[in-house]
């Protein structure tokens, strides 16, 4: 792990208040342009994927999954995020608890399969939702505390099906320059934590 960055946590409040405060320069008003480049090799040929997001914010992205005939599920602690990402791409949604993660909720919309779950990702598992086919990593993996990487990609494995197809963005900066996040994930940590699952 990087020395400059070992020790940085962004508690959950601070993402929220970030959220309210409206301080949301990773959000992208169009769709990923790596997605979209990588949707071949992410997909494999495959119609009607399950994907899962990490860490979704209100990502356009999963909107345009969903047009194309796959089911999304995310996950996100910010209330406002998920409620926006419906409201601003003009769909109804219901809302109700879940009773295997205490506090959380799931906002769905069963039209276009979306259920987003409010809740800390770590309390999340493989027991609510079962495996994903596929699984887009944008400005989740580098924005996860770099001291939680392990306890992150143990989760992202235990969520992957055996035909699961595993698309990770991540960036390259000068880490001396800037403290994150985003953090600075170096490719040797991705193999390190991805092991057998990673392809460059
Ligand atoms: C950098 S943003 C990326 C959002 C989205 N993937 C995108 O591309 O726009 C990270 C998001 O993760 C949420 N978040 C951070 N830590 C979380 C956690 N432990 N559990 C659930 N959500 C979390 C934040 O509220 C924030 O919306």
């Amino acid at each position: 792990m990087l020395e400059q960055q070992a020790d940085r946590v962004m508690a959950l409040g601070e993402w929220e208040e970030r959220w309210q405060q409206n301080k949301i320069g990773f959000h992208q008003p169009e769709v990923h342009k790596m997605l979209k480049k990588n949707i071949d090799k992410a997909l494999n040929g495959r119609t009607g994927v399950r994907f899962f997001f990490p860490l979704c914010g209100k990502a356009v992205d999963m909107k345009w999954l969903a047009d194309m005939g796959h089911s999304v599920v995310g996950v996100e602690i910010s209330e406002k995020a998920i409620r926006q990402f419906f409201e601003e791409n003009n769909m109804m949604y219901t809302e109700e608890p879940v009773p295997a993660i205490p506090g959380a909720k799931v906002y769905k919309n069963s039209e276009k399969n979306i259920s987003l779950y409010q809740c800390n990702l770590y309390n999340f598992s493989n027991s609510i939702e079962g495996q994903f086919g596929a699984i887009w990593d944008r400005a989740s993996l580098v924005a996860v505390n770099p001291g939680d990487r392990e306890k992150y990609a143990a989760l992202i494995i235990s969520l992957m099906a055996n035909d699961c197809r595993y698309l990770l963005d991540t960036l390259l900066y000068n880490h001396d320059l800037y403290q994150g996040p985003p953090f600075f994930v170096p490719g040797e940590q991705v193999h390190s934590l991805f092991g057998e699952y990673y392809e460059k």
